[in-house]
């Protein structure tokens, strides 16, 4: 892949929506007759949510902010679920003004605020379930057991609630097929003992389809086909689904262009510095988020091992250690794959380093972008304004080359 062609200053994100397009259509064929939820969080850029909305997609929002994102990109109340089990009052009323009125809880507490903010919404309750397998597992913050359902069902109901749902998350980047079979199977049971009491209507499936990073994952249909068949032996026709990805749609059609900043030798450790660390972009790799990179060097640069880390002067900002990589130079560039989902969206600006911006490559050919800064590389800066009469050398006098 070439991409040093594009003249826009690093830390950028390349976004490509006709990909985000192919995601959203590859799991609607997967998941015949669910209905797909962008959970947003991961990237909420108004563009990739416009894409999805045109396609059909629902989106699932979390928070005011969301809401009113969503609302200003011409959403219908009836295209927007929230599954945020804990929501501020001030949420809720935003919620009940716009007339969006489903909405997730797992706690008597949130019963009685929805009740009281925004009377007579349309509830799914969260379940507990296992996320062994899930690389960013999320469990214990919100859910509830099979044998708490029934009574807080019911609790709801009684506060004039419609009790119409079941939810769970098997966890984000969900390696485990399995995780979404145990999920049904708990489903099932919460809806057995509220038969003929309470009409459950729907499940929502949740997030925590996976994308490439750099290890082998079940492929989509491992998984759709595990949901497919788990979905029809426990329920047959009787409910209906919904699914809520965030990940899974907006994780491989983007990409990361990082600048070297800066190299150097730690006792037997070699360093490499880039203009994107983890409170700038690179976030997931506090989970050692084993991210694939593409280089843009000739053929045959020797290869390094580097322990790469952020610009920020925070100890914690590492991202690999002991990589193997080419021993690229300060001022080139490399290239972060699959790089769409919670890296933008969690940036920072942390000591002054700025998120990356976010790019598209719909706009590259046509209109090739211009802040004023296009051009203006490190290594360009470093070439002509630090020391015009003496340009960096591409080999550094201290520097070592390691071959592979
Ligand atoms: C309630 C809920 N739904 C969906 C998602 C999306 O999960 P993923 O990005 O793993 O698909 C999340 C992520 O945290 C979530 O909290």
């Amino acid at each position: 892949m070439n991409l040093n062609h594009i003249n826009y200053p690093t830390p950028f994100l390349l976004v490509d929506l006709d990909k985000v397009r192919q995601k959203y259509q590859m799991l609607r064929a997967a998941l015949p007759g669910v209905e797909i939820f962008y959970a947003m969080k991961p990237n909420p850029e108004s563009r990739i949510i416009a894409t999805l909305l045109d396609e059909g997609c629902g989106i699932e929002v979390a928070s005011p902010a969301e809401l009113c994102q969503v609302l200003s990109l011409g959403a219908r109340p009836s295209q927007i679920i929230t599954s945020n089990p804990i929501k501020a009052p001030s949420f809720l009323r935003a919620l009940h003004t716009h007339g969006v009125n489903r909405m997730a809880f797992d706690s008597p507490i949130e019963v009685d605020k929805i009740a009281h903010y925004a009377p007579g919404s349309h509830v799914y309750l969260r379940l507990k379930t296992d996320n062994t397998g899930a690389e960013w597992p999320l469990s214990d913050k919100f859910g509830v057991d099979v044998a708490e359902a029934p009574d807080l069902l019911r609790y709801a109901a009684d506060k004039g609630l419609r009790p119409f749902g079941l939810t769970f998350h098997v966890g984000s980047q969900c390696l485990n097929p399995h995780n979404w079979a145990i999920a049904l199977q708990n489903c099932a049971q919460v809806m057995e003992r509220v038969a003929g009491e309470l009409p459950i209507e729907v499940i929502n499936l949740g997030g925590g389809l996976p994308v490439a990073y750099g290890r082998a994952i079940p492929t989509l249909t491992e998984i759709t086909t595990t949901i497919n068949e788990a979905r029809h032996r426990l329920f047959g026709n009787q409910i209906r689904f919904q699914i809520e990805p965030g990940r899974f749609l907006v994780g491989d059609t983007a990409v990361l262009a990082a600048s070297v900043i800066g190299k150097a030798r730690r006792n037997d450790n070699h360093w490499l510095y880039l203009d994107v660390g983890i409170y700038n972009g690179l976030f997931d790799t506090i989970e050692n988020f084993a991210y694939e990179m593409d280089f843009d060097v000739e053929p045959g640069r020797p290869y390094a091992r580097f322990t790469i880390a952020g610009p920020s002067c925070d100890s914690m900002d590492k991202l690999f250690t002991n990589h193997p990589i080419p021993d690229l130079q300060v001022g080139e560039r490399l290239y972060v794959q699959n790089a769409g989902a919670y890296t933008t969206a969690i940036a920072g600006h942390f000591n002054g380093f700025p998120p990356p911006a976010v790019i598209y490559t719909d706009d590259l050919p046509s209109h090739p972008v211009d802040n004023g800064l296009a051009g203006v590389t490190d290594q360009t800066f470093l070439e002509k304004s630090v020391n015009p009469a003496n340009p960096v050398q591409k080999k550094p006098k201290f520097g070592f080359i390691e071959s592979n």
